[in-house]
């Protein structure tokens, strides 16, 4: 059987004194951050904790079911699954403007929170995943460029909103402390190794206006991107590596017949800090099998491309 580290023990230890006998919630998106604080929650106070998911449809493929699976049945959180695709889905109908995908989105979000949050009897903490990079940023620049060039989308404000007393339990960690602390409560490699992912999801890039249809052809994409850089050994490598469904159909062939199809775009990028970016130099035989796999597996995709663009002056992500 495995034991805790010096440093785990600490800071459950710490979390225990804060809390006390008292109930905290905490939400979950898929990704490392919320992950550890759920996980890190439920060894320190265990059946005091309430976690949220709140199901947009904007997930990669497989990443829900994950999350899910780890939070009822590894670790036994009382978990609250709120099933809201209908609801994001009709607020984007109709929409591409970048700005405005992620307006709605992260108001979605936060009524769908609030909505559920305030269904659990005696909450006194919500719990958020800020990381020590996280508290110098903000405290450094709150309204600098880095955070306005993309409206960025959290629960900043909720907490006292709804009467929440905030908790922080990885405030003074960096993300290789993060990882660790992960590894040694007992999440799977494949979700503490996880790519960063935006809160706004797969609809950033899913350009111009988003449809469950445009999503199934990106969805499936983007598992093949994910999947061959995994078999190439480069996922821990590259920082974050992931498909875009342009919004334009070129013509191709197909057999003996004309095609008019979508193209998609894969992304993959090199940063210690996400604030520069540089394009990841895939060797050429990956990209290969990415592109072939994507056309041959991919229904309505007929075109592939590399995008070679460092940040800046490009963003990671294309809106
Ligand atoms: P950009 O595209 O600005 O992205 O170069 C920098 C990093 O931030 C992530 N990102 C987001 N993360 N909410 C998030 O939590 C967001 O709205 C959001 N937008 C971008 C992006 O994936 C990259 O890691």
């Amino acid at each position: 059987t495995w034991h805790l580290s010096d440093f785990a023990e600490a800071v459950i230890e710490h979390v225990r004194e804060t809390v006390g006998d008292r109930r905290v919630i905490c939400g979950l998106s898929g990704g490392v951050d919320s992950s550890v604080v759920a996980a890190l929650l439920y060894k320190a106070i265990g059946s005091q904790l309430s976690c949220i998911l709140v199901d947009n449809g904007l997930l990669r493929k497989n990443e829900q079911q994950l999350v899910i699976k780890e939070f009822s049945e590894h670790f036994k959180t009382d978990l609250h699954v709120v099933h809201a695709e209908d609801r994001f889905m009709a607020s984007l109908a109709g929409i591409s403007e970048p700005q405005e995908k992620r307006r709605r989105i992260g108001h979605d979000f936060i009524e769908c929170f609030k909505a559920e949050a305030l269904n659990i009897k005696d909450a006194h903490f919500l719990a958020q995943g800020t990381l020590y990079p996280d508290v110098i940023e903000s405290g450094a620049d709150p309204d600098g460029p880095a955070a306005t060039i993309k409206l960025h989308h959290n629960v900043g404000g909720l907490p006292e909103e709804l009467g929440f007393e905030l908790i922080e339990p990885l405030r003074d960690l960096f993300k290789d402390e993060v990882r660790r602390l992960g590894l040694e409560l007992g999440l799977p490699e494949n979700l503490v190794w996880r790519h960063p992912f935006p809160g706004p999801g797969l609809a950033v890039r899913c350009l111009g206006e988003v449809t469950r249809e445009k999503l199934a052809v990106l969805r499936e994409a983007d598992a093949i991107v994910v999947e061959e850089i995994e078999k190439a050994g480069l996922y821990r490598q590259t920082s974050q590596s992931f498909a875009v469904l342009l919004p334009v159909q070129s013509v191709g062939v197909m057999g003996d017949a004309r095609t008019y199809d979508n193209a998609v775009a894969i992304r993959s990028v090199d940063t210690s800090d996400f604030m520069t970016a540089d394009w990841s130099r895939l060797p050429y035989d990956l990209l290969g099998r990415m592109s072939s796999r994507i056309i041959n597996e991919v229904n309505g995709v007929n075109r592939v491309c590399y995008d070679i663009s460092s940040k800046p002056p490009a963003t990671i992500e294309w809106e």
